[in-house]
């Protein structure tokens, strides 16, 4: 049942969701998910108890405006029969800073926030967002010993919403329209598939000639960076990206609450697919009330293949020298 008390032999309440560090990212996607109407019930945790007070009375004066819904600051005892559980807590990227330059301070975090969440007894979704996301996802997945399909990661989520909206701003088209994905590590190894890449069936470089716009190798090349560099040219900007990732984890959380099964490119753990294995990637996977429910074998060109496994080894190079 995926809006019920129980789904199989879990006691989880699908309306009730714990949020895990409330700086940025996890104060926007309070909020995102306050309006959504999603939830009845929202825990906000910090190691920081004055930040996740003072979020949730902010957020929660809101509230009668939009949904009733019981939002408050607590402790992990409360979200031991949350349906889902959200990740943000850690260090953010600051100018200049890589993802992955981010991965000792924020493993160390999860080393000291993973257990107590299953300490609690949680047994529901866990959603990781901090950076690098793939990464952790993995971390996650090792220190909950929760199933694979219960461990997801936001992935490149944010990215194919940066690029569905770069694209629909070059072909002067609803971004709704656009049927693209950006793949991989959610970082600088990420890759956008154009092979797949259409316009409500049409294919991309089909529609950008019928609608009189450039489709050659620089433009696709610059869009890609473009959607690669965003964060970065937003961190520069206003020192952090949160409202963009708030809609993106609302989106993932909606799939699961609503047993949606919409594709998403969210991180899972890879188990072989494209000759990749113990690591977790941003990959499309069908997202319903058990979290990845079906892992999706997308046509990849040779070259998009290529570039996934070379993605891949990023994220492996990184994983073989944490201590877990
Ligand atoms: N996945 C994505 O697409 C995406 C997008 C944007 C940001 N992020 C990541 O999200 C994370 C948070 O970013 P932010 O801008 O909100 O940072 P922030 O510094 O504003 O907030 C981090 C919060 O985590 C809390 N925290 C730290 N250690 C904790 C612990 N042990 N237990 C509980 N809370 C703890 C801090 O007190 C702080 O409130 C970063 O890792 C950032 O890179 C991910």
């Amino acid at each position: 049942m995926a809006n019920g008390i129980e789904t199989g032999t879990r006691p989880v309440n699908f309306r009730k969701v714990g949020i895990v560090g409330c700086g940025f990212v996890g104060s926007a996607s309070a909020f995102a998910l306050m309006q959504s109407g999603l939830f009845s019930e929202m825990v906000l945790i910090d190691v920081d108890r004055d930040r996740a007070e003072g979020e949730a009375l902010d957020i929660a004066h809101g509230m009668p405006l939009a949904s009733p819904a019981n939002i408050y600051a607590g402790d992990y005892a409360d979200i031991a029969d949350a349906g889902i559980v959200i990740i943000t807590a850690g260090a953010n990227q600051k100018p200049g800073e890589t993802r992955l330059d981010l991965v000792s301070k924020n493993v160390s975090i999860f080393k000291s926030i993973v257990p107590q969440i299953t300490h609690s007894g949680f047994d529901g979704i866990l959603l990781v967002v901090s950076n690098p996301v793939d990464i952790l996802t993995y971390v996650a997945l090792k220190l909950s010993g929760l199933p694979a399909n219960r461990v997801i990661g936001s992935g490149t989520v944010l990215d194919t919403a940066r690029f569905k909206y770069v694209l629909g701003e070059h072909l002067g088209v609803d971004p709704r329209n656009v049927h693209a994905r950006i793949v991989g590590e959610h970082g600088d190894s990420e890759i956008a598939i154009w092979s797949l890449a259409n316009v409500s069936g049409i294919p991309i470089d089909v529609f950008s000639r019928l609608r009189g716009r450039e489709h050659s190798a620089e433009t696709m090349t610059k869009i890609e960076n473009d959607v690669k560099n965003s964060a970065y040219e937003i961190i520069e900007k206003k020192h952090a990206t949160y409202y963009g990732i708030a809609m993106s984890v609302k989106r993932i959380c909606e799939a699961i609450v609503r047993d949606e099964k919409p594709i998403l490119p969210v991180s899972n753990l890879m188990e072989g697919e494209y000759g990749i294995s113990d690591i977790a990637l941003s990959m499309p996977a069908v997202v319903g009330a058990e979290g990845i429910e079906y892992k999706v074998p997308a046509p990849f060109s040779d070259d998009e293949q290529a570039r996934l496994r070379a993605s891949a080894e990023v994220l492996k190079s990184v994983i073989e020298k944490l201590d877990l």
